[in-house]
């Protein structure tokens, strides 16, 4: 199995299905906004997605819900503007494709069209096929996502671990092997039992992406404001925090309000 970071100019969904066949693991973060997507690019991200947890990190609602649209495409379009190199995935946001599979499509139109992005994705399995297949006719690429659902937190009650149960653990790798079969590049599974992600991995080709799922699927993702401590409430097991930004942040504002109430800035060197 290959560990080395290959050199891709441009990320496709093509190239993330050879990265599973040939073992390389896939990185993917969250961005929605320009100044982020840059430099989260510009590290080397395979997959940016513009998740609609921006409901939550970006305008602070509480669940994925409140968000639109029009919000998606803004965050989408700004995100798009800074990538040279990783695969834009915008998600489908809650009531832009559940009613019917004209409207599912309507919506991945739109998302295409007015943002630029490269994927959709959209929550949910046999319930929603007919809309990631009418979606899929029209070209444009999907990903799935499979497990804890946010979309449908009121209908779960809890954030808990999915699918320990035998019957849900079932229903989610049929799920997973029907999106495969009709056409989908890759499925995020988010907090699941690690046996089992790893279960659906080996059933199935296309990159199979965790969130909470262990390490033996094709690929990682995290909340970017999660992972470099902008948000500090949010402790999942999961969670790998690589930099506290929450505490240098605001160190470095008090600081400035310090510097500013003692006249200390600006100094001589920082005026005209
Ligand atoms: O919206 C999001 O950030 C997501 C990830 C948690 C996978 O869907």
């Amino acid at each position: 199995m290959s560990t080395a970071k290959k050199e891709y100019k441009r990320i496709t969904v093509k190239t993330l299905v050879d990265m599973k066949a040939n073992g390389e693991k896939i990185s993917m973060l969250t961005a929605y906004d320009y100044t982020m997507a840059k430099i989260v690019d510009g590290a080397g991200i395979d997959v940016i997605l513009v998740g609609d947890s921006a409901s939550n990190v970006m305008a602070g609602h509480e669940t994925t819900l409140p968000i639109t649209l029009d919000q998606m495409i803004y965050h989408a379009s700004s995100v798009v503007r800074a990538v040279n190199r990783s695969l834009v995935v915008v998600d489908l946001p809650f009531g832009s494709y559940q009613s019917d599979p004209k409207e599912a499509l309507r919506s991945a139109i739109r998302i295409m069209k007015e943002s630029g992005g490269h994927a959709v994705k959209l929550e949910g399995g046999k319930e929603i096929k007919d809309s990631i297949k009418r979606i899929l006719n029209a070209g444009i690429p999907v990903m799935g996502h499979l497990g804890l659902t946010p979309q449908s937190i009121y209908k779960f009650g809890t954030y808990t671990v999915r699918a320990k149960e035998e019957a849900e653990a079932e229903k989610l790798i049929e799920d997973a092997k029907m999106l495969e079969r009709i056409g989908c590049f890759g499925v995020v599974l988010e907090k699941i039992p690690s046996n089992l992600a790893k279960k659906v991995a080996e059933s199935i080709s296309i990159p199979v992406i965790g969130i909470g799922a262990g390490p033996d699927v094709d690929g990682q993702v995290l909340v970017l404001h999660d992972m470099i401590g902008m948000t500090h409430e949010f402790n999942p097991r999961f969670l790998r925090r690589y930099l506290n930004l929450f505490d240098d942040m605001t160190d470095a504002i008090a600081q400035y309000v310090d510097d500013v109430k003692t006249r200390d800035f600006p100094n001589d060197s920082e005026k005209y």
